[in-house]
């Protein structure tokens, strides 16, 4: 697909105020926003297919091929007329090219066309739909949460790891420029020591039917839980120890949680919820600043970064970095790793997923959920 200016999503960032670059460069952390966030116009092209015609499959559909290099090959549903109802309603997806319609899994995976297969269906079945599509020899893309629980993401990954093919979840937050920026100067120090993250992810979403069914994997922790926690571990790793309160619907899905974590110098405060909404905001607080997410801790558009000693000693600095569309950068970290020939990504490595998911299952042990065949 042609690229243009306004499809160079990179290119539509503001700056990164000068006063945040020199405290990176003062902690030793030099940074370089077109290194750090590569444009995804740039990455390899990769043929996409799209396993499960549903919700979050048609952003991936509109934001892969407006934002990226990479295009959509192929979709495959359990029923046939629904792909080709999903690719009529995405005219854009293919770049111009004709896009195949698979009226089975199966067959979507043994498509010759498909480079790398994105798993957008419920929790539930993404185990063993990943190892269908290693199994045909396919690179894949898992959404979030990656499995149900750590054991399941075990399985994937060993299946990875034989077949020398590449997996990821996708944590697609994790590569968007706020959160690039906001691990940098978690990481390098320009902070001081991290005492505390908060992430609330609050949203109504009572009314959606998949996340009401216990056997789909529904509740609020593995479709908004994931983020909060995710979040934290990206700053602050696994915990030391946590605790978690929550409250369970009728059908046994839980409906929020607030899970607790203690690290030896830090704690943190992971938040979810499906039955009201909030700012979903954030904050990383350190001993020589922070950075307040006013809102969408996990798509983070306005940083508010606070440098210095609080309260006298501090100066705030805000970066806007807004985006259009979002799952563009991890498409493309899928697409340049598999050109170099990689199995995982370093931005969201197996470890990462695996150790998110066993916060979860104790996070779940704790409220009493458990999954029918888990
Ligand atoms: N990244 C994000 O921002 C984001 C946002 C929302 C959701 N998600 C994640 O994306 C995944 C899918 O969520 P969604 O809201 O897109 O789900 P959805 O629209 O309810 O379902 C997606 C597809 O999965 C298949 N499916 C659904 N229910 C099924 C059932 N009972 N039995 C067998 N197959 C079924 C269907 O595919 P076919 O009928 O085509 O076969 C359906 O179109 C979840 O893991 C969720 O956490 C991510």
């Amino acid at each position: 697909m042609a690229s243009n200016n306004s499809s160079r999503t990179t290119d539509q960032l503001p700056a990164v105020p000068v006063p945040i670059l020199e405290a990176l460069a003062d902690a030793g952390a030099s940074f370089d926003l077109a290194a750090a966030v590569p444009e995804p116009q740039d990455a390899p092209a990769l043929r996409w297919g799209i396993l499960g015609a549903g919700g979050i499959a048609s952003t991936f559909a509109t934001d892969v091929p407006a934002f990226s290099s990479g295009r959509i090959v192929a979709v495959g549903s359990r029923d046939r007329a629904r792909a080709q109802a999903f690719i009529d309603a995405h005219p854009d997806a293919g770049g111009g090219q004709a896009v195949h319609a698979h009226g089975s899994y199966e067959a979507l995976v043994s498509d010759p066309d498909v480079d790398a297969v994105y798993i957008a269906t419920p929790h539930n079945f993404h185990c063993e739909q990943a190892l269908l599509a290693l199994e045909a020899g396919k690179p894949v893309l898992v959404e979030k949460s990656f499995t149900r629980n750590a054991a399941e993401a075990r399985r994937v990954f060993d299946a990875a790891r034989a077949a020398n093919l590449f997996a990821m979840e996708a944590m697609w937050t994790r590569f968007l420029p706020g959160q690039v920026l906001l691990r940098a100067l978690a990481g390098s120090g320009a902070l001081g020591e991290l005492r505390y993250v908060r992430a609330e992810h609050l949203q109504s979403l009572e009314h959606v039917a998949r996340l009401n069914r216990l056997e789909l994997a529904g509740g609020a922790l593995l479709d908004l839980g994931v983020y909060s926690v995710s979040f934290v571990h990206s700053l602050l790793g696994a915990p030391t120890a946590l605790t978690a309160v929550g409250r369970l619907s009728e059908t046994g899905v839980d409906l929020d949680e607030s899970v607790s974590m203690a690290y030896p110098h830090a704690l943190a405060v992971a938040v979810s919820s499906m039955s009201a909404a909030s700012e979903t905001a954030g904050e990383v607080v350190g001993t020589r600043g922070g950075v307040v997410l006013p809102t969408q801790f996990y798509r983070p558009t306005r940083l508010e970064v606070i440098l210095g000693e609080r309260p006298g000693g501090a100066q705030r600095y805000e970066w806007d970095a807004t985006v259009p569309g979002g799952f563009q950068f991890e498409a493309a970290e899928v697409a340049r790793c598999i050109a170099a020939g990689r199995t995982e990504s370093q931005t969201m490595p197996w470890s990462e997923t695996l150790a998110v998911l066993e916060t979860m299952d104790e996070v779940r042990r704790r409220l009493g959920v458990t999954y029918p065949g888990e």
